[in-house]
């Protein structure tokens, strides 16, 4: 009886939890722990192309004088650096509470892979990483263009005309397709 209780109560904690019995899906890992993968040549360095983007960034733009006039001109009480009204499109994850940061994460990044890709705590996992359907499962989200709208709008004090191919175009980040994600350990095989 005592360890049917306990199996159903694994199976419960499993189904609200996750294997580790506890819900890391919500967390923003920072991007130093995408980097640690995305920035070898081997994957195509998506981390390079973001470095130079303009969302890496967004943050930086805050502190510019620009920004304060803005702010000022907006009425608003904090800087802009510190004003939610600014913050919502220019760091990653602004609404969140300190638990739903990991410790590699840092605002200072800006608009970083989790703002269009998900919070990666979970899905950051390489096991996970090289399942696409897996990856999704653990909060992975692939992109669509009206998800950048939700950025790129008229709220936005410098807003311009939103087109997703030129926008794309200059942010586009790609893998390498020569990679495979299993070779390691088929070459272990052969060895
Ligand atoms: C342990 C290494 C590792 C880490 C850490 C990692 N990734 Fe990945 N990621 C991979 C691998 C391997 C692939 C599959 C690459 C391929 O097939 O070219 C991948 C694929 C992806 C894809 C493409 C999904 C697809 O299948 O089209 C995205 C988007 C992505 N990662 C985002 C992230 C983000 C965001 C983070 C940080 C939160 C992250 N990754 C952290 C290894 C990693
Ligand atoms: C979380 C908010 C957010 C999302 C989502 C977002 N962006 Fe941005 N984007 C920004 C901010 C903020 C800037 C300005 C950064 C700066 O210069 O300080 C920017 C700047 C850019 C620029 C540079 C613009 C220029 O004048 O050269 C491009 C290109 C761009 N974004 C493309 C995209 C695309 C494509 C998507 C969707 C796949 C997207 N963005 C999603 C916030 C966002
Ligand atoms: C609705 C989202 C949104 C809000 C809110 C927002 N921004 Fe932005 N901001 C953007 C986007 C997107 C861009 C890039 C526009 C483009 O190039 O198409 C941008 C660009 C800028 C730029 C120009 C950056 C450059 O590289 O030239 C400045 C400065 C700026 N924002 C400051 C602010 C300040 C200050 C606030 C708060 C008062 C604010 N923004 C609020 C989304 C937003
Ligand atoms: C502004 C939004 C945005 C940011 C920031 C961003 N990505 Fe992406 N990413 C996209 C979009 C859009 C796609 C294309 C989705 C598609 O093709 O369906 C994409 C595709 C990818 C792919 C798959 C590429 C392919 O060839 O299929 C990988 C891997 C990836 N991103 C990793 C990253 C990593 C790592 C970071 C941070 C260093 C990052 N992304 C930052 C929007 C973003």
């Amino acid at each position: 009886m005592k360890n049917i209780l306990i199996i159903i109560m694994s199976i419960l904690l499993t189904v609200l939890f996750g294997e580790n019995g506890s819900d890391k899906s919500n967390i923003y890992a920072g991007v130093q722990r995408c980097k640690v993968c995305h920035e070898t040549d081997e994957m195509g360095n998506q981390y390079a192309v973001w470095k130079l983007s303009q969302h890496a960034n967004a943050y930086k733009t805050l502190l510019t004088e620009e920004s304060a006039q803005i702010a000022k001109s907006w009425g608003l009480s904090l800087p802009a650096q510190e004003s939610p009204k600014c913050l919502k499109c220019h760091v990653t994850g602004y609404n969140n509470s300190k638990a739903e940061f990991g410790k590699k994460f840092n605002k200072e990044d800006g608009v970083q892979c989790e703002s269009c890709h998900g919070p990666g705590e979970t899905y950051r996992k390489e096991n996970i990483m090289c399942d696409l359907d897996l990856a999704s499962a653990n909060g992975l989200i692939m992109p669509k263009p009206e998800d950048c709208l939700t950025c790129h709008n008229e709220e936005s004090p410098r807003y311009k005309a939103f087109s997703y191919e030129s926008y794309y175009e200059k942010m586009k980040h790609k893998k390498n397709p020569d990679y495979n994600c299993f070779s390691d350990e088929e070459e272990d095989e052969d060895w």
